[in-house]
């Protein structure tokens, strides 16, 4: 499928890459580009081949959030009767396969709240983070309330909320926002590391441990830990966890079939 907003790729055969790249506008997630983003992980979602996809931006922007130009023309009937910001914004959460986001330069408003989606965030070191909705009148939303303090704490969430301001890199990994910080010009080859050594592992066990990790913003503790035993327990019918733990003790290489 040809795309207008998305550069789309394969590297290595196995990990499948989407570039936001409408840059004219910082990648302003207009409804044409979370469309054609929502198309894209719907088929890597599907190509067996894949067992792990990346969401990145230009050096300048990941996403500058919500298109501002659009929205500035919407009323309430527009925004609320149209059910705004649900159209494919919510693809990325029914996607079971790992993926993440690599964010250089601005992720704010909804291009915070779509790397929030991701399942991990790598930065640049010169990432920059913020909800400044407030500034234009509303509020996030697509989901910023709601994953922000589960992911930095209320303290920092409702101070990024209420005064708007933008996050650097080192703060954002400090509070727990993003995984792993590194050099702008190392970010695609460590993103790129981590995504091949997931789709390398044996994919059941992928998928079982980010949904079980997920299970965790979902449920009380028993209950989740119940969860991720039951996942646990039903692993032992794989071949994989038979390679994985032969290969262990037989001091090589395990070579997983996602069986
Ligand atoms: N929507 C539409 N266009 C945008 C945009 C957005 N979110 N962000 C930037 N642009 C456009 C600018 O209008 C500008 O276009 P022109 O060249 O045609 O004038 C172009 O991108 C470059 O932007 P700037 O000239 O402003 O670049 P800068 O380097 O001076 O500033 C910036 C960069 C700080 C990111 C600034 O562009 C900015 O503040 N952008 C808006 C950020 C924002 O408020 N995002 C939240 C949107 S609301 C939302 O996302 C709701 C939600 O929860 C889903």
């Amino acid at each position: 499928m040809a795309y207008q907003f998305i550069d789309v790729r394969t590297e290595g055969e196995v990990v499948g890459v989407i570039t936001l790249n409408r840059p004219k506008a910082l990648n302003a997630l207009s409804n044409d580009l979370m469309d054609e983003l929502g198309a894209a992980l719907r088929a890597f979602e599907a190509d067996e081949r894949i067992g792990c996809m990346i969401i990145t931006g230009s050096e300048k922007a990941f996403a500058a959030g919500a298109d501002i130009a659009v929205m500035a023309k919407y009323s309430f009937a527009d925004a609320y009767g149209g059910d705004f910001i649900t159209r494919n914004w919510e693809v990325i959460r029914s996607i079971r396969k790992p993926v993440i986001a690599a964010v250089s330069g601005f992720a704010l408003g909804g291009g915070c709240e779509l790397a929030m989606m991701c399942d991990f965030i790598i930065a640049a070191d010169n990432a920059k983070f913020g909800q400044p909705e407030i500034k234009l009148g509303v509020i996030p939303g697509a989901g910023g309330t709601q994953r922000l303090p589960r992911a930095v704490g209320k303290s920092k969430a409702m101070d990024l909320a209420l005064t708007g301001r933008m996050m650097n890199a080192e703060e954002a990994e400090r509070a727990g926002l993003v995984s792993r910080v590194v050099p702008y010009d190392k970010l695609m080859d460590e993103t790129l590391g981590a995504a091949l050594q997931i789709a390398n592992f044996g994919r059941l066990a992928v998928l079982a441990a980010k949904e079980s990790v997920n299970r965790a913003f979902e449920s009380g503790l028993s209950d989740g830990v119940m969860f991720e035993r039951r996942l646990f327990h039903s692993l032992f019918a794989t071949a994989d966890q038979k390679e994985g733990m032969d290969a262990f003790l037989g001091k090589r290489e395990a070579k997983f079939t996602h069986r």
